[in-house]
């Protein structure tokens, strides 16, 4: 057994029902299955800011040795966070930020950098004049607030492009649906709408389709692979592009066990992002079932490995009794 065993690392998420995260939490139990003998306690708070607060107190009660946690928004958050760091309690921020500095590590995508990147995206597709809409994710949570400026700042140069509208859509496509049908008369002007992420791009998708307006480009964020991930909606021109952002759930596990165990670690881990269209697309695609391929291959020879240790283990049991009797 590793060092790592008696360890119980906690697990705050902020929402835990889309795609984006199911896949954070998968890579982070891929990466937890290395360390087999580590408790691993997850809680899910369902969008709710208070309901999170609750959940990382008992947390603290149940004692976790670490926490990672995705604040839903981050003033009601800061608090505790700020309150389990002092107690002595790593705590590694993942995706979303409090407003607080105290904290042990952050992991994620420099959301500003991502915003800023679809301005310039936007900026060259219009080819420097036109009418956008941003459609924001959830007012207080920190990429929303993050690639908001981002996108002001990608925009800046192009002095003949105006950003007409800009909205909240709370990460949520029917949020995001129903924000874009009330101002049905300026989405009939936009020549790129932008959404903070791309479940709100197929909301803003659909409401054009609805409208029967056609042409407008549509930019989104995450480019997950899979089915009905960003990468696929690229593909089929369901969105224009996508900026991707990566879960960070292995790193945050592997940062996770590098500050139990007492080992260097770096406070900022920054992962890259990069713009999906369709000029990469298909390689995107070919790279991803390359690699899930691959860790099908790792799950086999893990089952494999389990399997002959319990023969082995039965073996052993049966030369025990032969050897006593
Ligand atoms: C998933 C999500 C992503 C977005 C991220 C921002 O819950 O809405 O689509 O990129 O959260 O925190």
């Amino acid at each position: 057994a590793d060092k790592t065993s008696q360890y119980t690392i906690g697990f705050s998420q902020c929402i835990g029902s889309d795609l984006w995260r199911r896949t954070m939490l998968d890579e982070m139990r891929m990466e937890l299955s290395l360390h087999p003998d580590a408790q691993f306690i997850y809680a899910d708070a369902d969008g709710n800011s208070s309901k999170q607060v609750e959940q990382v107190k008992k947390m603290l009660d149940d004692g976790v040795d670490l926490l990672i946690i995705s604040p839903n928004e981050a003033q009601p958050l800061t608090g505790i966070v700020e309150q389990t760091y002092n107690k002595g309690i790593p705590v590694i921020v993942i995706d979303r930020k409090t407003s607080s500095a105290l904290y042990t590590a952050y992991v994620g995508a420099d959301n500003y950098q991502i915003g800023k990147m679809a301005g310039e995206y936007a900026g060259a597709l219009l080819k420097g004049r036109g009418n956008v809409v941003e459609v924001m994710g959830l007012p207080g949570s920190s990429p929303a607030i993050e690639r908001d400026r981002g996108f002001s700042d990608g925009l800046r140069k192009y002095t003949d492009i105006n950003i007409t509208d800009r909205i909240y859509g709370d990460w949520l496509k029917d949020s995001a649906k129903k924000q874009l049908t009330r101002i049905a008369p300026v989405i009939k002007n936009a020549d790129v709408i932008f959404a903070h992420n791309d479940v709100m791009a197929l909301g803003t998708r659909e409401v054009l389709d609805k409208f029967k307006i056609h042409g407008t480009k549509v930019l989104g964020v995450d480019a997950l692979p899979g089915h009905g991930g960003g990468l696929q909606m690229v593909a089929s021109k369901t969105i224009n592009a996508s900026m991707l952002y990566p879960t960070g759930g292995k790193e945050a596990i592997m940062t996770a066990f590098r500050i139990l165990n007492k080992e260097s670690f770096a406070r900022e881990n920054l992962l890259q992002s990069v713009v999906i269209d369709s000029a990469n697309v298909q390689l995107m695609k070919m790279q991803w079932s390359k690699i899930s391929s691959q860790q099908k291959d790792i799950e086999r020879q893990r089952t494999l490995l389990t399997e002959q240790r319990e023969v082995y283990n039965s073996q052993q049991l049966v030369l025990n009794v032969i050897v006593m009797s």
